[in-house]
């Protein structure tokens, strides 16, 4: 098979990681027979030094004309400290997901046997928990009507969905929950926002096309007091955007590392798969980031395209470099910490 591959590495230890997730990728290429050709991209703060744009047309048409986007990370920290800057990393993330139309961001998030140790959680409490946070990732308050009044002492942010909007983030969750424990958490905040109430009606409204789902609701608070106390319990989560992004970063270190989990974000063009963390400037350049992370949205990218073993192999290469401890220092144990392009040279190996 051809693929065509966009890469948008991006900021901080995006490049860097992205180069390992890319050594997999060719490693599998050649196991398997495969052809890959990658095609490069700016977006991100680096974009915006280079062309003024954190998400230029250019990367656009090189996404839009791709199988698949393989994304690093965006973010710099001399954009955070500045709330006046005309133009910000993170506008061109949400350029891209609005304008490829991702409307789902799928999270799934389980635990290494290797690694629960790692855990701020018990291990009784985090051992064998697997479940997948379905986020909304193309409206509500992100991308609602906001402002700030003329005296500059008053801002809104608008949160808004439709019905539409709810009903296909829903029957993706809905498929998800039937292809694992056929468990569906519906989170929101029904009993404050009018947004929530809409989001639950429709869900009750569709429970009777998938009779055998069992669907529970719970407010956001609720979840994010629950997700700590019992993970196990859950099996496919979904919410609208900033619940989302909220309760799947408190997800991710259920499993000890956020270097560990990847993403995929997908609906109506090409899909993206990146690492749930961000840039982590402060190890750029450093060859110390965890690519795990990358390397499994890696793995996610290849069974979207229905390479299904090429993904298993680069799930066991994974496995295996976590059993044997080939793993960067955030999740090293006895002082022996390999190198992000260590572990990538690595993968290939035992990939190959
Ligand atoms: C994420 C990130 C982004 C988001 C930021 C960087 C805009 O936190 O992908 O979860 O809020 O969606
Ligand atoms: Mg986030």
């Amino acid at each position: 098979m051809k693929l065509n591959i966009a890469v948008l590495p991006g900021d901080g230890i995006g490049p860097e990681i992205v180069d390992q997730a890319q050594k997999v990728i060719d490693a599998v290429a050649v196991k398997f027979g495969h052809e890959v050709k990658y095609t490069n991209a700016l977006v991100g703060a680096t974009a915006i030094d280079k062309v003024g744009n954190p998400y230029p047309d250019e990367t656009h048409d090189i996404c839009m004309d791709s199988d698949a986007v393989l994304f690093g990370a965006i973010g710099d920290p001399k954009y955070d400290n500045d709330p006046k800057a005309k133009v910000r990393p993170e506008q061109g993330l949400l350029a891209m997901r609005k304008k490829l139309g991702l409307y789902a961001n799928i999270r799934p998030v389980s635990t290494f046997p290797s690694l629960l140790d790692k855990s701020p959680l018990r291990l009784d409490i985090v051992e064998g928990a697997d479940f997948v946070v379905v986020r909304e990732l193309t409206g509500g308050i992100y991308f609602g009507e906001k402002g700030r009044s003329e005296d500059l002492t008053k801002a809104f942010d608008t949160c808004t969905y439709t019905t539409e909007e709810i009903e296909r983030i829903l029957k993706l969750a809905f498929s998800y929950a039937g292809k694992r424990d056929k468990r569906l958490t519906v989170i929101d905040k029904a009993n404050v926002l009018a947004t929530s109430r809409l989001w639950r009606e429709t869900a009750q409204g569709m429970e009777a096309d998938y009779k055998d789902i069992e669907v529970d609701y719970m407010f956001v608070d609720n979840a994010a007091m629950q997700l700590i106390q019992w993970p196990k319990k859950f099996d496919v989560m979904v919410t609208e955007n900033m619940f989302g992004d909220i309760i799947s970063d408190e997800a991710s270190v259920i499993t000890g590392s956020l270097g560990l989990l990847p993403s995929a974000s997908v609906g109506i063009h090409t899909s993206v798969f990146e690492p749930i963390h961000g840039s982590y400037p402060q190890a750029a350049g450093k060859d110390i980031a965890n690519p795990i992370a990358t390397v499994l949205s890696a793995a996610m990218l290849l069974e979207s395209l229905d390479l299904l073993d090429e993904a298993k192999a680069v799930r066991e290469a994974v496995n295996q470099s976590l059993e044997k401890g080939v793993v960067t220092e955030d999740i090293s144990k006895d002082g022996k910490a390999y190198k992000t392009s260590e572990v990538g040279d690595w993968l290939a190996a035992a990939i190959k």
